[in-house]
Protein backbone atom coordinates (compact mmCIF):
# COMPACT_ATOMS: atom_id res chain seq x y z
CA UNK A 1 0.00 0.00 0.00
CA UNK A 2 2.67 2.60 1.01
CA UNK A 3 4.34 2.17 -2.21
CA UNK A 4 1.25 2.48 -4.44
CA UNK A 5 0.31 5.90 -2.48
CA UNK A 6 3.99 7.49 -3.10
CA UNK A 7 3.60 6.63 -6.94
CA UNK A 8 0.03 8.40 -7.09
CA UNK A 9 1.03 11.11 -5.32
CA UNK A 10 3.79 12.31 -7.00
CA UNK A 11 2.52 12.85 -10.53
CA UNK A 12 -0.10 14.34 -8.68
CA UNK A 13 2.12 17.28 -6.89
CA UNK A 14 4.03 17.57 -9.94
CA UNK A 15 1.19 18.63 -12.18
CA UNK A 16 0.13 20.74 -9.42
CA UNK A 17 2.68 22.36 -9.30
CA UNK A 18 3.01 22.94 -13.18
CA UNK A 19 -0.92 24.54 -12.33
CA UNK A 20 0.36 26.93 -10.18
CA UNK A 21 2.69 28.55 -12.66
CA UNK A 22 0.60 28.48 -15.87
CA UNK A 23 -1.89 30.63 -13.17
CA UNK A 24 0.79 33.15 -12.07
CA UNK A 25 1.75 33.10 -16.07
CA UNK A 26 -1.88 34.26 -17.16
CA UNK A 27 -2.18 36.82 -14.08
CA UNK A 28 1.01 38.31 -15.14
CA UNK A 29 -0.14 38.80 -18.51
CA UNK A 30 -3.53 40.17 -17.14
CA UNK A 31 -2.10 43.01 -15.42
CA UNK A 32 -0.62 44.20 -18.90
CA UNK A 33 -2.72 47.13 -20.86
CA UNK A 34 -3.29 45.77 -24.08
CA UNK A 35 -0.21 46.35 -26.80
CA UNK A 36 -1.14 49.31 -29.11
CA UNK A 37 -0.93 46.97 -32.17
CA UNK A 38 -3.09 44.52 -30.60
CA UNK A 39 -5.83 47.21 -29.63
CA UNK A 40 -9.65 46.74 -31.23
CA UNK A 41 -10.62 49.67 -33.14
CA UNK A 42 -13.91 49.42 -33.63
CA UNK A 43 -16.64 51.04 -36.10
CA UNK A 44 -18.41 53.36 -33.98
CA UNK A 45 -21.17 53.94 -36.56
CA UNK A 46 -22.48 50.61 -36.83
CA UNK A 47 -25.27 50.42 -33.96
CA UNK A 48 -25.88 46.58 -34.82
CA UNK A 49 -22.69 46.02 -33.01
CA UNK A 50 -23.84 46.16 -28.92
CA UNK A 51 -20.26 46.60 -27.63
CA UNK A 52 -19.86 44.72 -24.57
CA UNK A 53 -17.03 46.78 -22.50
CA UNK A 54 -16.49 44.17 -19.92
CA UNK A 55 -16.25 41.83 -22.38
CA UNK A 56 -14.19 43.79 -24.85
CA UNK A 57 -11.86 43.90 -22.54
CA UNK A 58 -11.79 40.48 -21.46
CA UNK A 59 -11.11 38.92 -24.66
CA UNK A 60 -8.64 41.93 -25.85
CA UNK A 61 -5.73 39.64 -27.60
CA UNK A 62 -2.68 40.05 -25.58
CA UNK A 63 -0.18 37.82 -28.08
CA UNK A 64 -0.45 37.05 -32.00
CA UNK A 65 1.36 34.18 -33.15
CA UNK A 66 1.50 34.42 -36.62
CA UNK A 67 -1.75 36.32 -37.49
CA UNK A 68 -3.72 34.40 -34.76
CA UNK A 69 -4.69 36.13 -31.74
CA UNK A 70 -4.58 34.84 -28.29
CA UNK A 71 -6.50 36.65 -25.56
CA UNK A 72 -5.05 36.69 -21.53
CA UNK A 73 -6.43 32.62 -20.61
CA UNK A 74 -4.57 31.44 -24.34
CA UNK A 75 -7.92 31.45 -26.02
CA UNK A 76 -8.06 32.43 -29.59
CA UNK A 77 -9.38 35.90 -29.81
CA UNK A 78 -10.54 38.28 -32.17
CA UNK A 79 -8.44 41.49 -33.61
CA UNK A 80 -10.89 44.38 -35.36
CA UNK A 81 -9.16 47.23 -36.76
CA UNK A 82 -9.41 50.15 -38.55
CA UNK A 83 -12.70 51.71 -36.93
CA UNK A 84 -14.14 48.32 -37.33
CA UNK A 85 -13.02 48.08 -41.56
CA UNK A 86 -10.70 45.40 -41.13
CA UNK A 87 -10.88 42.23 -39.02
CA UNK A 88 -8.16 38.92 -37.94
CA UNK A 89 -8.27 35.97 -40.52
CA UNK A 90 -9.72 33.92 -38.29
CA UNK A 91 -12.50 35.99 -37.64
CA UNK A 92 -13.14 36.44 -41.46
CA UNK A 93 -13.14 32.91 -41.79
CA UNK A 94 -15.67 32.45 -38.95
CA UNK A 95 -17.81 34.56 -40.57
CA UNK A 96 -17.97 33.19 -43.85
CA UNK A 97 -18.22 29.57 -42.05
CA UNK A 98 -20.74 30.25 -39.84
CA UNK A 99 -23.01 31.81 -42.66
CA UNK A 100 -22.22 28.05 -44.52
CA UNK A 101 -22.59 25.49 -41.68
CA UNK A 102 -25.31 27.04 -38.47
CA UNK A 103 -27.05 30.13 -39.72
CA UNK A 104 -29.70 27.82 -41.28
CA UNK A 105 -30.52 27.12 -37.94
CA UNK A 106 -28.93 29.72 -35.88
CA UNK A 107 -30.20 32.82 -38.18
CA UNK A 108 -27.97 35.20 -39.85
CA UNK A 109 -24.89 36.55 -37.70
CA UNK A 110 -25.81 34.74 -34.81
CA UNK A 111 -28.91 36.48 -33.54
CA UNK A 112 -30.42 33.15 -33.52
CA UNK A 113 -34.09 32.07 -34.77
CA UNK A 114 -37.35 29.84 -32.95
CA UNK A 115 -35.38 27.20 -33.62
CA UNK A 116 -31.87 27.56 -32.43
CA UNK A 117 -30.64 30.02 -29.89
CA UNK A 118 -28.83 33.00 -30.52
CA UNK A 119 -24.83 32.61 -30.47
CA UNK A 120 -24.20 36.04 -30.36
CA UNK A 121 -25.47 35.31 -26.63
CA UNK A 122 -24.20 31.80 -26.13
CA UNK A 123 -20.97 33.18 -26.28
CA UNK A 124 -21.03 36.10 -23.77
CA UNK A 125 -20.58 32.96 -21.31
CA UNK A 126 -19.87 29.55 -22.77
CA UNK A 127 -16.10 28.67 -22.68
CA UNK A 128 -13.66 28.21 -24.98
CA UNK A 129 -13.76 24.15 -23.98
CA UNK A 130 -17.61 24.37 -23.86
CA UNK A 131 -17.89 25.52 -26.54
CA UNK A 132 -15.50 22.91 -29.16
CA UNK A 133 -17.34 20.20 -26.65
CA UNK A 134 -21.02 21.24 -28.00
CA UNK A 135 -19.84 21.72 -31.50
CA UNK A 136 -17.85 18.23 -31.32
CA UNK A 137 -20.28 16.05 -29.71
CA UNK A 138 -23.84 18.22 -30.40
CA UNK A 139 -26.39 18.91 -28.28
CA UNK A 140 -30.38 18.12 -26.87
CA UNK A 141 -32.37 20.08 -24.66
CA UNK A 142 -34.21 17.06 -23.14
CA UNK A 143 -36.62 19.56 -20.86
CA UNK A 144 -37.78 20.48 -24.35
CA UNK A 145 -41.19 18.94 -25.65
CA UNK A 146 -40.01 19.36 -29.35
CA UNK A 147 -36.68 17.97 -30.25
CA UNK A 148 -34.61 20.25 -30.67
CA UNK A 149 -31.38 19.25 -31.63
CA UNK A 150 -27.65 20.69 -32.22
CA UNK A 151 -26.12 18.07 -34.49
CA UNK A 152 -22.40 16.41 -33.84
CA UNK A 153 -20.00 18.49 -36.02
CA UNK A 154 -16.94 15.58 -34.56
CA UNK A 155 -17.06 14.03 -38.05
CA UNK A 156 -17.93 17.11 -40.30
CA UNK A 157 -14.20 18.26 -41.53
CA UNK A 158 -15.71 21.89 -42.66
CA UNK A 159 -16.78 22.60 -39.49
CA UNK A 160 -14.30 20.78 -37.08
CA UNK A 161 -11.18 21.85 -39.01
CA UNK A 162 -12.60 25.62 -38.46
CA UNK A 163 -13.58 25.38 -34.95
CA UNK A 164 -11.24 28.07 -33.98
CA UNK A 165 -12.49 30.06 -36.51
CA UNK A 166 -15.95 29.94 -35.77
CA UNK A 167 -15.28 30.38 -32.28
CA UNK A 168 -13.08 33.59 -32.93
CA UNK A 169 -16.06 35.22 -35.16
CA UNK A 170 -18.83 34.25 -32.78
CA UNK A 171 -16.42 35.95 -29.64
CA UNK A 172 -16.34 39.30 -31.78
CA UNK A 173 -20.52 38.96 -32.13
CA UNK A 174 -20.67 38.65 -28.38
CA UNK A 175 -18.10 41.42 -27.07
CA UNK A 176 -20.14 43.58 -29.78
CA UNK A 177 -16.72 44.15 -32.07
CA UNK A 178 -18.42 43.16 -34.88
CA UNK A 179 -21.74 43.71 -35.94
CA UNK A 180 -24.01 42.53 -38.34
CA UNK A 181 -22.38 44.06 -41.47
CA UNK A 182 -19.96 42.08 -43.91
CA UNK A 183 -16.15 42.53 -43.06
CA UNK A 184 -15.22 44.61 -45.52
CA UNK A 185 -11.67 43.97 -45.25
CA UNK A 186 -9.57 41.29 -43.52
CA UNK A 187 -5.42 40.69 -42.17
CA UNK A 188 -3.99 38.36 -45.01
CA UNK A 189 -4.03 34.38 -44.62
CA UNK A 190 -1.38 33.11 -42.28
CA UNK A 191 0.64 30.66 -43.11
CA UNK A 192 0.17 28.44 -40.16
CA UNK A 193 -3.90 28.79 -41.41
CA UNK A 194 -2.80 27.28 -44.91
CA UNK A 195 -0.64 24.49 -43.46
CA UNK A 196 -3.05 23.90 -40.76
CA UNK A 197 -6.20 23.53 -43.07
CA UNK A 198 -4.34 21.40 -45.21
CA UNK A 199 -3.63 18.82 -43.00
CA UNK A 200 -6.93 18.69 -41.29
CA UNK A 201 -8.78 18.24 -44.36
CA UNK A 202 -6.73 15.75 -46.22
CA UNK A 203 -5.97 13.81 -43.43
C1 LIG B 1 -29.83 21.58 -37.53
C2 LIG B 1 -29.82 22.83 -36.82
C3 LIG B 1 -28.49 23.31 -36.24
C4 LIG B 1 -27.31 23.56 -36.94
C5 LIG B 1 -27.01 23.36 -38.41
C6 LIG B 1 -26.38 24.08 -35.96
N1 LIG B 1 -26.97 24.13 -34.72
FE1 LIG B 1 -26.09 24.72 -32.98
N2 LIG B 1 -27.80 24.31 -31.95
C7 LIG B 1 -28.98 23.87 -32.52
C8 LIG B 1 -29.99 23.77 -31.46
C9 LIG B 1 -31.45 23.35 -31.64
C10 LIG B 1 -29.35 24.13 -30.25
C11 LIG B 1 -29.98 24.13 -28.83
C12 LIG B 1 -29.80 22.75 -28.25
C13 LIG B 1 -30.11 22.68 -26.78
O1 LIG B 1 -30.15 23.72 -26.12
O2 LIG B 1 -30.25 21.57 -26.30
C14 LIG B 1 -27.98 24.46 -30.60
C15 LIG B 1 -27.03 24.85 -29.67
C16 LIG B 1 -25.75 25.26 -30.00
C17 LIG B 1 -24.79 25.75 -29.04
C18 LIG B 1 -25.02 25.88 -27.54
C19 LIG B 1 -25.70 27.19 -27.26
C20 LIG B 1 -26.03 27.43 -25.82
O3 LIG B 1 -26.51 28.54 -25.50
O4 LIG B 1 -25.82 26.53 -24.99
C21 LIG B 1 -23.66 26.09 -29.74
C22 LIG B 1 -22.37 26.66 -29.18
C23 LIG B 1 -23.93 25.83 -31.13
N3 LIG B 1 -25.20 25.32 -31.25
C24 LIG B 1 -23.04 26.08 -32.15
C25 LIG B 1 -23.30 25.80 -33.50
C26 LIG B 1 -22.35 26.08 -34.57
C27 LIG B 1 -21.02 26.79 -34.40
C28 LIG B 1 -22.93 25.63 -35.72
C29 LIG B 1 -22.33 25.62 -37.12
C30 LIG B 1 -21.12 24.87 -37.28
C31 LIG B 1 -24.22 25.06 -35.37
N4 LIG B 1 -24.42 25.21 -34.01
C32 LIG B 1 -25.09 24.49 -36.26
C33 LIG B 1 -29.21 23.61 -33.85
C34 LIG B 1 -28.26 23.68 -34.86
Amino acid sequence: MHHLSTFVTRPLVAALALATVGLVAVHAEDAKPAAPALANSLNPNDKSAEPDEKLLKKDVAVKVEDGKYFDAEGHPTFHVTDQGKKVDWYAYSGYRRYHAECHVCHGPDGMGSTYAPALKDSLKHLSYEEFIGILAGGKQDVSSSEQKVMPAFGDNKNVMCYADDLYVYLKARAAGAMGRIRPGDKEDKPEAAKKNEKECLGG
